[in-house]
């Protein structure tokens, strides 16, 4: 006889968490239960991608001069919409778009978090079906109650980040999410619309078999950045290895798979471009946040990602993270 095991949504495991606290509001689960709604559609765009007119270029730059996708700029109007209309974000941010919004209205005034967003990292691959992803990060507003949101409450370093998380819309469609309490992931089961718990307490093994960097762009990494790639592939089995490069160029999937598995990911700064490419505030700061609630670490080669004080919000940074071990490996080398 089948047995009916219990399965968890993501709604009942933030209303549950709530719970623990009198003091909460529910708008913290209220703004995650939006981000999994704008998630879903999100969704179901990216999996009939190939069937209707949605890939291919929008034909217009983002305000980093890169080419935007068409879903880019779905994804970003779903997050934005979701958010806009629910009621507990002030205001969001968006790599998409060249400036905050801030919502201002009476409700939204009153809300006392602000989001952050990548809608759809990794956009380049969906012209060839490789997975892609969805990044937030979620701050408790600095300015005044009532008011409307501020640039400070997006300025705020990552370690003032309440919340943070990304979708991987892959094999198969995941949210994994982090507050202080720990990291949780779910997978979004299709015959009933609802992401459920499938990744209880994720841990970032302390090391692993993995590294994930640009091979490509070898030489015009620092000395150091060298070194540590040169130990990576002499890795043996005598000293921990041997270690495996995989860099699929959409950095959702990359760091997922060294997140469950353990790895280390790199997007270092270079010659032409010392600040790398990946945004402080979209991109590395969620991940650090997460990884390193996971256990792990994650770096600019220099200081904690997590501690730098941002300046605006579509700064980069050069990104080393992952396992715990492997980030200590990469620190010591000279
Ligand atoms: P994009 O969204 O423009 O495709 O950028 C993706 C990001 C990140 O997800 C990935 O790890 C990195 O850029 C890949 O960049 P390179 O192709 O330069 O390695």
């Amino acid at each position: 006889m089948a047995i009916n095991r219990h399965i968890q949504t993501l709604d009942e495991f933030t209303i549950q968490q709530m719970r623990d606290f009198p003091q909460a509001t529910g708008e913290l689960a209220g703004l995650l239960r939006d981000i999994g709604l704008a998630s879903k559609r999100v969704h179901v765009e990216v999996n009939k991608a190939g069937l209707v007119d949605i890939l291919g270029d929008a034909g217009t730059m983002n305000v980093q001069g890169e080419e935007v996708k068409k879903l880019d700029i779905f994804a970003n109007n779903q997050f934005m919409g979701v958010l806009r209309h629910g009621i507990s974000c002030a205001g969001i941010g968006s790599e998409e778009m060249d400036d905050i919004v801030v919502f201002n209205d009476e409700i939204s005034n009153k809300s006392k978090y602000v989001c952050l967003f990548d809608p759809l990292d990794g956009s380049s691959n969906i012209d060839v079906n490789v997975s892609i992803g969805t990044i937030f990060s979620i701050y408790r507003r600095v300015s005044e109650l009532g008011k409307p949101a501020t640039q400070e409450d997006f300025l705020q370093p990552g370690n003032k980040q309440v919340a943070a998380g990304y979708v991987i819309y892959g094999s198969s469609t995941m949210l994994v999410y982090a507050t202080h309490r720990g990291v949780n992931g779910f997978t979004l089961d299709q015959s009933i619309g609802e992401f459920t718990m499938s990744h209880p307490n994720i841990v970032c093994p302390e090391s692993g078999k993995f590294y994930s960097v640009n091979h490509g762009n070898f030489f015009q990494y620092s000395d150091k950045v060298q070194r540590y790639i040169t130990i990576c592939q002499q890795k043996t089995k005598e000293n921990g290895g041997p270690y495996t490069q995989r860099y699929i160029g959409s950095m959702v999937a990359d760091v997922h798979r060294n997140l469950i598995k353990g790895g280390i990911f790199m997007y270092p700064g270079m010659k032409d471009k010392p600040n790398g490419k990946l945004r402080l505030l979209y991109e590395c700061n969620p991940f650090a946040f997460i990884v390193e609630r996971a256990g792990g670490k994650a770096t600019d080669g220099q200081q904690r990602i997590l501690d730098i004080q941002p300046t605006a919000v579509h700064q980069r940074t050069p990104f080393f993270i992952g396992s715990k071990l492997m980030m200590d490996e990469l620190e010591s080398t000279s």
